[in-house]
């Protein structure tokens, strides 16, 4: 029994070795790759994990940055349109649909054998003027918008059909503890569009929109999708998670076919940190729910000294602080995402900082350095946390997502 023991503990070690690229290549074949030059889908597939990113189709398509593409298709096994799949994208003008840069994007998808995230069919924020106006004005009222929607998510979904791993059905419904009031609700700030916009759909938009987006397809895998949902908070009325919770609770209990929830970890620095720990108890909790999760935005942002002058921000001191505090972030929610059998996919919401979106959102006071790779794609301390861990920790046998009917 120690024998075997041992025997088994040898063969181990000498499996490490080899996956760390230690063992010479005269004495035992070519030498691995090294596991930073491995792609983060290769990495991920040990564990049964899609890793993707979110892809600006505008970046993709240039041909004088051809590195992007090349990057967006050699490291990531599925992929998220950061703007093209939104509804002020595919029908700019009422009744006149736009679709060919998501076909183009899903084609290429396809072509690149990568799963795709369908982003996003209800969510406040960037729908077309027409839609927005009509609603603000109130010449689109409660009973016009919601056929407006369901004709939208009929369309999309169907347009799409057969196309889509993932589809982010309802997105950012629910508002945050320091809005006003602060108890949590659906909608966002008092006389914000936000609010107006869950106040015109009323409270059983949200369950009408994953029963129309089921009809349409019934194979996709239907999610709820929000952010700042890694950990609950006191279990109170200002835990953005917990009402989340209690919502996606309620429409499984009511049959809805909902299917996954969506964390999208969007991460900042310089806010109190999650342990492991907390990540993975808040996804734990969702999948006790008989739901998938996914984490669909990954990016850690930090304070960012003076974003007129490039040289206050590379000071090494600073650089190395707070690449260190992302790495440590990312390394959380991944670590949390690997613990949890029905964790699908990884997804960063652009992968270079040189098209982030973060220092185009958060200004006041400027944020960065978001990503995995910097913005002259060379890689950081977060891509190389994420590489390790990868590699480094046990794989588990992760349970596929069947659609509920
Ligand atoms: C962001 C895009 O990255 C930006 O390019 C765009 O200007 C605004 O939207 N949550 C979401 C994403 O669900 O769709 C948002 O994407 C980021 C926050």
């Amino acid at each position: 029994m120690r024998l075997r023991r041992m025997a088994t503990a040898c063969a181990c070690a000498v499996v490490v070795a080899a996956s760390l690229g230690s063992v010479s290549a005269s004495a035992h074949g070519p030498r691995p790759p090294k596991p930073q030059d491995q792609s983060l889908k290769a990495l991920a597939a040990r564990h049964n994990l899609y890793f993707g990113t979110a892809v600006d189709v505008n970046a993709y398509a240039d041909a004088g940055d051809p590195q992007y593409k090349t990057m967006v298709n050699q490291q990531f096994n599925t992929v998220t349109a950061e703007n093209a799949m939104k509804w002020e994208s595919l029908e700019p003008t009422r009744g006149v649909y736009n679709w060919g840069p998501a076909d183009a994007f899903v084609a290429e998808a396809i072509r690149n054998r990568q799963l795709v995230r369908g982003h996003v069919l209800t969510w406040h924020s960037q729908l077309p003027g027409w839609l927005t106006a009509g609603i603000n004005d109130g010449s689109i009222g409660p009973a016009e918008a919601r056929a407006l929607l369901k004709q939208h998510i009929t369309a999309v979904v169907s347009h799409f059909k057969g196309k889509i791993w993932q589809w982010d059905v309802v997105n950012e419904a629910v508002s945050d503890p320091w809005e006003t009031p602060s108890a949590i609700h659906l909608g966002g700030n008092t006389g914000s569009f936000k609010q107006k916009w869950a106040d015109t759909l009323g409270p059983d938009y949200v369950a009408d929109a994953f029963r129309w987006a089921r009809a349409a397809d019934p194979k996709a895998l239907l999610f709820y999708n929000d952010y700042n949902l890694e950990a609950f908070g006191d279990g109170g009325p200002g835990d953005k998670t917990q009402f989340v919770y209690d919502l996606v609770k309620r429409l499984r209990s009511q049959g809805v076919p909902i299917d996954g929830v969506g964390s999208q970890g969007h991460l900042g620095t310089r806010y109190g940190n999650y342990d492991v720990f907390q990540a993975s108890e808040a996804l734990q909790k969702f999948t006790d729910l008989g739901l998938a999760v996914a984490f669909t935005e990954v990016d850690v942002r930090s304070l960012m000294k003076n974003a007129d002058d490039p040289a206050a921000d590379a000071n090494p001191a600073d650089v190395a602080s707070r690449d260190q505090a992302a790495a440590f972030n990312h390394w959380v929610l991944l670590q949390a995402c690997l613990m949890n059998r029905h964790c699908l996919s990884f997804t960063v919401w652009g992968f270079t900082d040189r098209y982030s979106w973060i220092p185009n959102w958060f200004k006041n006071p400027p944020e960065g350095s978001g990503c995995l790779w910097d913005a002259d794609y060379q890689p950081k301390k977060s891509l190389r946390t994420v590489q390790g861990t990868l590699l480094a920790s046990t794989p588990l046998a992760r349970i596929p997502q069947t659609p509920r009917r």
